[in-house]
């Protein structure tokens, strides 16, 4: 399938690794041009040196933290334009919320909500003007699952979830779509941690953590990145401008619901 976005400016934010990367790559593979955000410059690097070998576009790459103010206005000035946005950062802390305060629940909101609500607002206007916009906001199975120790997250992507829902139906006459896309498990970085706090509370290793889990998923495996990625190029496509405000669950049939 010819995803018609060859050529195109995207912003891929918490693209040094994981999802993010995925996310990037599979943009650069449909010929579009990539800017990839992150905070530790050398994984960056690699990631962009890692495209540009692999695809005739245009790579830059910007460390910075994109929860700050000076983040995503640097991240916003990478492209006189940006056709697609595909917002991410690292997800919230586990625990329980007896321990946290107001500031613990502000920095997760700025993270997963409000950072991606500010990158929108930078960039959906040109969008609206040049008729054409893909925005896509990782955020989380939790959203449609909540885990317990996860209140941050679920919280947090709850309210972006939310306020994008009615955003999607106000642009999409433009040829702007504005859809959410929803990790279960994924083989990343982010699921080795997950898996480290696991181990710690249960008081097993993280091997015996990461089985445990896999013994209970109907896949009997781990999403691959790749798989995630391929999903955002399909969102990102010029066939998918009638798809909008949706919240795409990617976990493999772990969510046991029947929609
Ligand atoms: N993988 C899963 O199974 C899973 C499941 C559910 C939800 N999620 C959510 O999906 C998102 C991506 O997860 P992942 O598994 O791809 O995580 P990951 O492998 O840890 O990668 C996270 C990426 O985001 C970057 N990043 C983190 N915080 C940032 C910040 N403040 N500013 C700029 N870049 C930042 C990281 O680079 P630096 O650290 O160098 O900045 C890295 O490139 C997270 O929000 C995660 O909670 C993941």
């Amino acid at each position: 399938m010819q995803t018609g976005i060859a050529g195109r400016y995207a912003l891929v934010c918490g693209a040094s690794k994981g999802l993010g990367f995925a996310c990037a790559q599979a943009l650069a593979a449909e010929g579009v041009n990539v800017a990839l955000i992150a905070r530790g410059e050398q994984a960056l690097e690699q990631a962009a040196a890692t495209l540009r070998a692999d695809y005739q576009v245009e790579v830059k790459a910007l460390a910075v933290d994109i929860t700050t103010d000076a983040g995503i206005s640097a991240a916003l000035q990478l492209w006189p334009q940006v056709d697609i946005l595909v917002t991410n950062a690292g997800g919230p802390p586990p625990g329980n919320f007896r321990d946290w305060d107001k500031s613990t629940w502000h920095s997760a909101l700025e993270a997963n909500m409000l950072t991606p609500i500010e990158l929108i607002k930078g960039v959906i206007d040109g969008m609206i003007e040049r008729r054409f916009g893909r925005i896509i906001n990782i955020t989380s199975g939790a959203v449609k699952a909540p885990i317990a120790v996860l209140g941050l997250s679920n919280g947090a992507r709850s309210g972006l979830t939310g306020f994008v829902a009615g955003l999607a139906r106000e642009v999409v006459k433009h040829n702007v779509t504005v859809n959410n896309l929803l990790p279960g498990p994924f083989e990343t970085d982010r699921l080795g941690q997950v898996f480290a706090g696991e181990a710690k509370r249960q008081q097993i290793s993280v091997e015996e953590a990461r089985t445990k889990r896999l013994a209970a998923h109907p896949a009997g495996r781990f999403g691959q990145p790749a798989e995630f990625g391929a999903a955002c190029a399909f969102l990102c496509s010029a066939q998918a401008g009638y798809i909008t405000g949706q919240n795409l669950l990617l976990d493999g049939g772990a969510y046991p619901g029947t929609f």
